[in-house]
């Protein structure tokens, strides 16, 4: 059981508390920071909070306090980082962790200082599916990972400060880019340093100084590629896709959109309906339990639990750091139009990580490359000659 201080009354400090306090929880939020007065009471009364303030410091200093949860704007984040570090209580912050890589190395060079638990709140590497899917790559059922695609798409975020270059700190890229970028260093390993990048980003359709569309490639030092694709003027709802692809298998994940929850309403549902959503009438995709199927549930059992064992949690400030890094590189690549090294200044993985290969004998004299049945039925075997290097094909007929 942990005692909490919210920090943040908006949209995710909303999410953050409804799980918390959800399916009977042992963790409270005993008080939440709002900078307006009358919002951070009526938050407070809805979740059952017993006190409210509009200083950080006081929330973070409560003496009840044992953990700090950060879902400020993206400039408050290292502010709230450093008064948690001085008092010494584990925190956990929302992505993205930094504006850029040199405020998160600021955050996790304060956290490890102060010796204090820190948590990455990266809800997307959590939800119930991916948590599944993340087991069966470990356990070899893809084989190794070659490619993974994350796309994060929606029409835009709800406050006026994301769209605001100097408090967020950039567009769609590192708003969403940065679930992406963790997503798929989650499913290619996150011991396989990441090498370098290429990006594209533009500003097609709102009147803003960041970005707001953006694709990118990671490359890791095995030769796998994390893809991302961001949108903030996708039209339909919040699009949140995954796809592993390994040398023998593949996984396809839709968290969102269409979850296997249809309805149909001529009338109008009136109301929310899922995250996102642009429409209440018609077909709608709405999604059962959102803080559970967007990992939020499980991404707390796993930080409390780590703050109760004195251990780490799964997604800690580090991998925030790392994130950071990818994305300052994706930013240089949109403006050079090259590939861009990622420049990490902090790196805990592998020194060194092979190359992926699924190269495998056919015979003593041949390497295997592929095997297809085709529509006459019969089955194709294409091999390569290890002395002379030839590609052939043998025609085996199943047809009796
Ligand atoms: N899936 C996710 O993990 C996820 C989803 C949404 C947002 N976030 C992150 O959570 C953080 C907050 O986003 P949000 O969606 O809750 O935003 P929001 O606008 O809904 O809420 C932000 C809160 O901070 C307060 N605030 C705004 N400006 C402030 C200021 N200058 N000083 C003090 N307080 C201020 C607002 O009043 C509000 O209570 C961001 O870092 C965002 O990236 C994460």
């Amino acid at each position: 059981m942990a005692n909490v201080a919210m920090l943040g009354a908006g949209f995710i400090g909303d999410f953050y508390t409804f799980s918390l306090h959800g399916q009977r929880n042992r963790d409270h939020v005993v008080i939440i920071y709002s900078r307006d007065k009358e919002r951070g009471k009526v938050f407070a009364k809805k979740h059952g909070i017993p006190r409210w303030t509009t200083s950080i410091k006081e929330a973070v200093n409560d003496p009840e306090v044992e953990v700090v949860v950060i879902g400020l704007p993206n400039n408050l984040h290292l502010e709230a980082v450093k008064l948690a570090a001085a008092a010494g209580k584990a925190v956990l912050c929302t992505k993205p962790l930094g504006r850029n890589a040199e405020e998160a190395k600021q955050m996790m060079d304060l956290v490890e200082k102060a010796g204090i638990m820190n948590g990455y709140l990266e809800d997307l590497v959590y939800p119930p599916k991916t948590l599944k899917a993340l087991s069966s790559v470990r356990a070899g059922a893809v084989g190794q990972v070659t490619w993974v695609r994350s796309r994060e798409t929606h029409p835009g975020p709800h406050s006026d400060w994301f769209w605001t270059k100097e408090i967020s700190g950039g567009g769609v890229l590192l708003d969403m880019g940065c679930h992406c970028i963790e997503i798929a260093r989650n499913y290619i390993g996150k011991d396989i340093r990441p090498v370098e990048v290429i990006c594209w980003a533009d500003t097609l359709v709102k009147p803003i100084d960041s970005e707001d569309n953006a694709i990118g490639l990671v490359r890791y030092e095995n030769g796998a590629v994390g893809q991302f694709e961001v949108s903030w003027t996708f039209r339909g709802g919040m699009d949140l896709r995954d796809e592993v692809m390994g040398t023998d298998g593949t996984i396809w994940i839709n968290n969102f959109l269409r979850t296997g929850f249809e309805i149909f309403t001529a009338g109008g549902k009136k109301g929310y309906v899922a995250e996102k959503t642009e429409t209440d009438k018609g077909w709608l995709f709405p999604v059962g339990d959102e803080v559970v199927e967007l990992g939020y549930t499980d991404m707390f059992t796993d930080m409390f639990g780590a703050f109760e064992k004195k251990g780490k949690a799964k997604e800690t400030f580090y991998d925030g750091y790392i994130v950071n890094e990818i994305m300052d590189a994706c930013y240089r690549s949109a403006t050079s139009k090259k590939w861009e090294p990622v420049r990490l200044k902090v790196w805990r993985g592998n020194k060194k990580t092979p190359k992926i290969s699924g190269i495998r004998d056919y015979d003593k004299d041949h390497i295997f490359i592929k095997e297809e049945t085709m529509p006459d039925g019969k089955v194709k075997i294409i091999i390569k000659n290890k002395k002379t290097g030839k590609i052939t094909q043998r025609v085996k007929s199943i047809v009796p």
